[in-house]
């Protein structure tokens, strides 16, 4: 005899049985056992059928509510199964294509990221959320880039400040990655923003902080009336990030050909002045030998440190560590890079 909890115990059943199906194979069995043409329902409706019209319309109304509440679970847990099931066809379908480690490197052994890497990579990450592009050049240069184009013509005494190796066929070891700077302001229209990280070359004496090898960022920005403010606000902002506190500095002149004015940008470090960011608002030839004119456009420009900044970050003595290759001196950094 039909009844409340005639209805509602095959709702309940059917429920309960619905999500315990471990397939979509089950669950269509399951389906036809409530929903088919001989199921459940469908003896329901015969039944109701036989009743008055008061009741037809009571347990109507009951009947239609659990079906397609059981419509509704079938549905729900169909995707479930579904899901899985694909997911479990992809994982088996999946083809391993990468190489078995070779036999002469220990299997557990993954690299950490040099510290050199590591910080380029923040200051990049730093500098894009501030729109500057990510810019590259290469680390055998001409004369003309590194030189010339920076307001540095053939005699200028200027360049004896940076012992320069040269190549055979008269090209220079990147002395500066300013370089990167004369050719951006070539080849980019303004207003942009650019930063290159590289590898530096000098003939140097080598001691505690110096080397013929190290490394820099430069960084560019050219726009419409570009102040010293300017300057300051993105210097102080790229060292509020990337040592996580706000940093005492002082400004200190500084001569570079290709700004004016220039300054040497120092930061308090370890109880002493540390020289960390030369930099300038980029000086009017150097628009006019890419062919823009500098009533029209202005600009700062940086050259940072990379080696060196990367020292006081990971309070590493000797700047030479940086390139000696010595795993025992790599493998003391973090496996990951920064986030
Ligand atoms: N290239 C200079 C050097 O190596 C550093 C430098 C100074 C870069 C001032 C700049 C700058 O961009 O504006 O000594």
């Amino acid at each position: 005899m039909m009844n409340e909890s005639s209805i509602s115990k095959i709702q309940d059943s059917a429920l309960a049985e619905i999500s315990k199906t471990n397939n979509t194979a089950e669950l269509e069995n399951l389906r036809v056992v409530y929903l088919g043409k001989k199921g459940s329902f469908t003896a329901l409706m015969k039944e109701l059928g036989s009743l008055d019209a008061d009741q037809k319309k009571i347990f109507g109304a009951k009947i239609n509510i659990v079906k397609e509440k059981i419509i509704d679970a079938f549905e729900k847990r169909l995707i479930i199964l579904k899901t899985q099931e694909s997911e479990k066809r992809y994982a088996s379908e999946k083809i391993d294509i990468s190489l078995p480690v070779r036999s002469y490197i220990t299997p557990a052994e993954n690299g950490s990221p040099h510290p050199i890497t590591a910080t380029s990579k923040e200051l990049e990450k730093i500098f894009s959320s501030m729109g500057f592009t990510i810019a590259d050049g290469p680390e055998v240069e001409t004369d003309y880039y590194d030189f010339q184009a920076l307001n540095m013509p053939l005699t200028h005494p200027a360049r004896d400040m940076q012992d320069t190796l040269y190549t055979n066929s008269g090209n220079v070891m990147r002395t500066q990655t300013s370089a990167v700077q004369a050719r951006f302001l070539e080849k980019m229209k303004p207003p942009f923003r650019i930063v290159c990280a590289g590898r530096c070359f000098r003939c140097e004496r080598i001691d505690a902080f110096h080397s013929h090898t190290f490394y820099q960022m430069e960084g560019m920005l050219v726009d419409k009336n570009v102040t010293v403010g300017h300057l300051l606000y993105f210097m102080k902002t790229l060292l509020k990030e990337i040592y996580g506190t706000e940093q005492k500095i002082r400004l200190r002149p500084g001569f570079f050909p290709f700004v004016e004015p220039g300054f040497e940008l120092d930061i308090w470090y370890s109880d002493r002045w540390v020289e960390l960011l030369p930099c300038g608002l980029v000086h009017p030839e150097l628009f006019n030998c890419a062919g823009l004119n500098p009533n029209e456009w202005q600009g700062f420009a940086f050259g940072l440190g990379l080696s060196r900044l990367a020292m006081t970050r990971y309070q590493v003595p000797l700047l030479r560590y940086l390139d000696d290759s010595d795993l025992r001196f790599i493998k003391q950094f973090p496996r990951t890079l920064p986030k």
